[in-house]
């Protein structure tokens, strides 16, 4: 006997206490779920993120993204796990990344939320790119599409987000904007309020293919919707291909997700992200229409690249034993905690180590605790504050872990900006960060935590903790 029930997205949910017909597959011990890869829906509640999760044998590498990133697992490497995640079900970007080299990012509002509902039904979720459909070139879409939710849109459809036990998502982030360090009046007016109630991502390898996919997603949608913003971000180019605007690899260190890798490579740590699977402690309380979500953060930074270059020649370190031109390097290096290459200082503290920084098994294998002093890496780098890697004990506490999505927006730095040291062009990372771990405090855990606590704090995360401090 099973019953059958239908969210709102159309997903169908079958309870049985026998097999699973042939049309569904089993999910955990009662449940069988709609067994058409290509048909099954995603869940809504969003939040993307995403990441390069690894895998260490070769077998299991798909090449994609610079060599010092984490990489996938295939498809088959994660359905040959004991419990794999359901990754039909869990949008692209969260667990995987969207994969491309372009991403435009188009906040909406919500008119007529019947009609909205009825066409995300049936026209928009078709299009919603599952992490299954990622990780295979077979599989993969032209255009990616995900899809992100904000609390008042979320109530728009008449969702009770309550449900959700997360008051920094009921409430905003524009609302505890002051609290986390920011100047409202420096914000985008675009987030300021709470008028956007949604998300749509769109990656592509070109601009062309994701103005036809978004014109066929407001074509669908039509008056239902409004535009509010649109952010258009992407890879920099050649040999800055996963570098940020600074210069820095970026995506390196990565929490692992389990049911996705079988293999965490040295100095990952497993996270848990997804709302109603394994680790969450209200596993079984999620609205069903939040199972297989996670929290997005998303920010717009604003990267004041020539005036950081300048602040770098000016103050270059080791007078007398480097050139200007590498103690400026190394200033860079120690502010942020790795080389341009992505090799940790921690480990190469003199001079950048390329072969290192392109070596996943060996990039992220360190631990500050080891030494416990800021010889080798400064307490106020940006990897050590926002990940101190044992400063607050010999075991990690991975409950305030992210998974980091960002890409560059904004166009290279021109010439004359460079002379002129001013920057005259927007640019800078469109920062997106899942983050869960309590149902009550997730985005309270994550990225709250991080930037409220560790960033911002002008000491070391060890003033945190006075026993360790002395
Ligand atoms: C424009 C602003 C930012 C830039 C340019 C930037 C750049 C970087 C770079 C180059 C790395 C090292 C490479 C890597 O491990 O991926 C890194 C790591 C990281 N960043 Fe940022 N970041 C920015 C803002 C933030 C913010 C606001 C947060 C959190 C609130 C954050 C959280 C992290 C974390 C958790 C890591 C990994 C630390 C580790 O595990 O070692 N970043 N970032």
């Amino acid at each position: 006997m099973c019953s059958d029930t239908t969210d709102l997205t159309g997903r169908r949910k079958v309870k049985c206490t026998a097999k699973c017909s042939d049309k569904f597959t089993a999910k955990g011990k009662n449940t069988c779920v709609k067994a058409s890869r290509r048909h099954r829906t995603k869940s809504l509640l969003i939040s993307k993120t995403s990441l390069f999760l690894s895998e260490c044998l070769p077998d299991f590498h798909i090449p994609i993204g610079p060599a010092a990133l984490p990489v996938l697992p295939t498809l088959d490497a994660v359905e040959a796990l004991n419990d794999p995640l359901d990754i039909d079900n869990i949008q692209a970007d969260i667990l995987a990344g969207m994969l491309k080299k372009k991403e435009l990012f188009f906040f909406f509002s919500i008119q007529d939320a019947a009609r909205f509902k009825a066409k995300l039904v049936s026209d928009i979720v078709p299009l919603v790119t599952s992490t299954s459909e990622i990780l295979s070139v077979d599989t993969q879409p032209i255009t990616a599409v995900n899809i992100a939710f904000s609390n008042t849109g979320l109530v728009a459809l008449s969702l009770d987000t309550n449900a959700l036990g997360d008051s920094d998502f009921v409430a905003g982030q524009f609302s505890d904007a002051g609290q986390i360090g920011d100047d409202p009046s420096l914000w985008n007016p675009a987030f300021t309020g709470t008028n956007i109630h949604g998300v749509f991502l769109l990656a592509s390898d070109t601009l062309v293919n994701i103005h036809d996919q978004l014109a066929k997603i407001q074509s669908a949608l039509g008056s239902s919707v409004t535009e509010i913003h649109r952010l258009q971000a992407g890879a920099r180019p050649g040999p800055e291909e996963g570098h940020e605007h600074f210069g820095f690899m970026d995506g390196i260190s990565q929490p692992a997700v389990e049911g996705f890798t079988k293999l965490v490579l040295p100095g990952q740590t497993l996270g848990v992200f997804l709302l109603g699977e394994r680790g969450d402690p209200f596993q079984n309380s999620h609205p069903s229409w939040a199972v297989d979500g996670s929290f997005l953060v998303f920010r717009q930074l604003q990267q004041l690249v020539p005036e950081f270059n300048k602040f770098l020649t000016d103050h270059p370190l080791g007078a007398g034993k480097l050139t200007p031109e590498q103690g400026s390097e190394l200033l860079g290096a120690r502010m942020v905690g790795r080389w341009k290459s992505g090799a940790p200082i921690f480990l190469a503290p003199t001079a950048d180590d390329p072969v290192l920084g392109a070596d996943r098994t060996r990039n992220n294998d360190f631990n500050f605790f080891i030494k416990f002093n800021q010889t080798r890496c400064p307490f106020s780098a940006h990897i050590r504050k926002t990940r101190p890697r044992g400063d607050l004990g010999p075991s990690e506490d991975t409950k305030n872990f992210i998974i980091r999505s960002s890409i560059p927006y904004g166009e290279e730095v021109t010439p004359a900006e460079a002379d002129s040291h001013t920057t005259s062009v927007d640019r800078g990372l469109a920062f997106g960060k899942f983050s869960f771990f309590s149902y009550q405090t997730n985005i309270n855990n994550g990225f709250v935590f991080l930037q409220q606590s560790w960033i911002n704090n002008e000491r070391s995360v060890l003033s945190l903790v006075p026993a360790q401090s002395s």
